[in-house]
């Protein structure tokens, strides 16, 4: 019996010593030598055969040897963990040298950009930023800038109608008459609006069924075309460069009287005359005009009273001759290459 136990020790410290090589293993070699059903446990039921003096002398033996082994296992399991412990730090070294891992950072939309500036440009004359619904009402957008449902200037806007009378809106104008309507008439009107606008239109380098406007409507005492102009002519020599051409033609818009195109000269050829501007050495840059007198009435302002003018401009317009774009579409085309050059 005792030399069974020699004999068993002997295996398992062999065990433990050679083919433990991680902690499963030492686990299974735990189980067949201490588990329950392990070879100790069957020595143990095997001491009935014993001599009854004999049974605490080997008890003891078995115990001792038990503990030994529990003991072996126990250093086993130590070295073993400080060794998975060493591999994984071994393994997973980290390099605090590295330079750190840059966060990618966007940027503003070259439209946006655009839009900022002008804005900042009229903000800085005194005027406020209105903003209307994109979602308008037929009345908004065109019977109350003069445009009854016949009038055939509702052709070139021809625009998305959601029901007979809301349509998108397919200009910034409709902003005019709320801000009029929202505001008492003895106070006067400075104000932009910006925002998008819809028109069922081709999609081009020059064009887009969506593109941005910026609003603009003065109304106030004794306003005059004089007012209009030098306004204009400061924005477009801020937003471009002082040493631009600017000049006013005659023009028709249905809310305003009288109505004006405004160009400057060529930012390409410097009006030379070039691709760009056709050979005219001019680029038509915003519409404009005073307030039509029925247009102040219909928001109840008594144009004997007050006077104003108004102008329209497309941002589009103004960020690709500003920034040299030949193509509106990659404005809207979200290509990385093009976006990140602003
Ligand atoms: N709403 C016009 C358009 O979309 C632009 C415009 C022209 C606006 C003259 C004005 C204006 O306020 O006075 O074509």
């Amino acid at each position: 019996m005792e030399e069974k136990i020699a004999e068993l020790k002997a295996q398992a410290a062999e065990a433990i010593a050679k083919t433990a090589n991680n902690l499963s293993d030492l686990n299974d070699i735990r189980v067949r030598f201490l588990g329950k059903k392990g070879e100790f446990t069957s020595i143990l039921r095997g001491m009935g055969a014993l001599a009854k003096e004999d049974r605490p002398k080997v008890g003891k033996v078995i115990n001792e040897a038990k503990a030994q082994i529990e003991e072996l296992i126990a250093q086993k399991n130590e070295e073993l963990k400080a060794r998975a412990l060493e591999e994984k730090i071994a393994s997973e070294h980290i390099d605090v040298t590295l330079p750190g891992r840059q966060q990618p950072l966007g940027h503003l939309h070259p439209l946006t950009l655009t839009l900022e500036r002008i804005k900042d440009i009229f903000v800085h004359m005194g005027f406020s930023v209105e903003e209307g619904p994109e979602i308008e009402r037929d009345y908004f957008n065109f019977e109350a800038l003069n445009l009854p449902k016949d009038h055939p200037a509702r052709d070139m806007q021809d625009s998305f109608y959601i029901t007979d009378e809301i349509l998108m809106r397919s200009q910034t104008s409709p902003v005019q008459a709320r801000t009029m309507q929202k505001n008492d008439p003895n106070t006067p009107i400075r104000m932009i609006a910006p925002g998008r606008v819809y028109r069922r239109d081709e999609y081009d380098a020059t064009h887009s069924p969506m593109f941005t406007q910026v609003e603009g409507l003065v109304i106030d005492k004794g306003i005059s075309l004089a007012d209009l102009k030098g306004t204009l002519e400061l924005f477009l020599h801020q937003i471009f460069n002082e040493n631009i051409g600017v000049r006013f033609r005659p023009s028709f818009f249905p809310f305003t009287e009288p109505s004006a195109e405004v160009d400057i000269s060529c930012v390409m050829c410097h009006g030379k005359g070039c691709k760009v501007c056709k050979g005219t050495g001019w680029l038509e840059i915003l519409g404009a005009g005073m307030v039509h007198p029925h247009v102040l009435e219909m928001s109840g302002y008594d144009p004997s009273v007050v006077s104003g003018f108004a102008f329209g401009m497309g941002v589009e317009r103004i960020a690709m001759l500003s920034y040299g774009v030949d193509d509106l579409r990659l404005f809207y085309d979200n290509d990385l290459r093009f976006l990140s050059q602003f």
